[in-house]
């Protein structure tokens, strides 16, 4: 079965420019993180299971369908909270739980210092955080929404290194992962070429 999924559409390459662009400005960024991320959700959303239900139209009734799953996202701080907001305008249902990670700057290794998550996990969790990198951040967050009892997990990054879609499926080959693009590598203080510099600094403007 398919597991990593990268989308090839016109609109996600035109975004993806602007997005990289070093002359974009803060508010233009998360402009841009927010339409690629309801690309990414329509992809990843694609095979949700759905059951009937009858409503009234003006003029007939019908039988319908809705979606039939619990969904929770959860936005790694601080980037993915970028990305919320627009997974939550196509699924304004879910619920939103919070993971907290920095990646230390020395070993880059991830630093866990927020969770938020209830005693009842959803059926389907989206992990968010438009930066896979080592991916480092990424298996730890997985970790932690495995260890809560979630049904099924899915990764939604916007710029990809292989480097961490490969540590990603070597640690969690059950996720499926989603991404606008894979980039070609990180170089030796593992950002992402040609990537998009920090994505939380550019989304939050604390580039200083
Ligand atoms: C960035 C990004 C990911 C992580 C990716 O966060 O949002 O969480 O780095 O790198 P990795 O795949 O090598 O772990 P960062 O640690 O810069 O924190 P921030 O979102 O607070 O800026
Ligand atoms: N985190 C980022 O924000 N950007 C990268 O390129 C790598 C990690």
């Amino acid at each position: 079965m398919q597991k990593v999924f990268e989308l090839n559409h016109p609109l996600v390459q035109h975004h993806l420019t602007h997005l990289r662009s070093k002359e974009t400005a803060p508010h233009i960024f998360r402009a841009q993180i927010r339409r690629l991320a309801i690309l990414l959700a329509a992809e990843a959303t694609r095979d949700l299971p759905l059951k009937p239900e009858v409503i009234e139209t003006p003029l007939v009734e019908m039988e319908g369908v809705v979606l039939d799953v619990r969904i929770g996202l959860v936005p790694i701080l601080r980037a993915g909270l970028g990305m919320t907001d627009a997974l939550l305008d196509l699924l304004p249902a879910a619920e939103v739980w919070h993971l907290g990670f920095y990646r230390d700057e020395e070993t880059l290794q991830p630093v866990e210092y927020y969770q938020k998550f209830s005693s009842n996990p959803p059926d389907l969790v989206f992990v968010l955080d438009p930066m896979l990198a080592t991916g480092g951040s990424a298996c730890a967050g997985i970790q932690r929404v495995k260890d809560w009892g979630a049904g099924e997990i899915r990764m939604l990054s916007i710029i990809a290194a292989p480097e961490g879609i490969a540590t990603v499926r070597e640690e969690h080959p059950d996720v499926k992962i989603y991404v606008c693009k894979i980039d070609e590598e990180l170089n030796d203080d593992a950002y992402i070429l040609p990537g998009l510099g920090d994505a939380g600094d550019r989304i939050f403007n604390t580039l200083g």
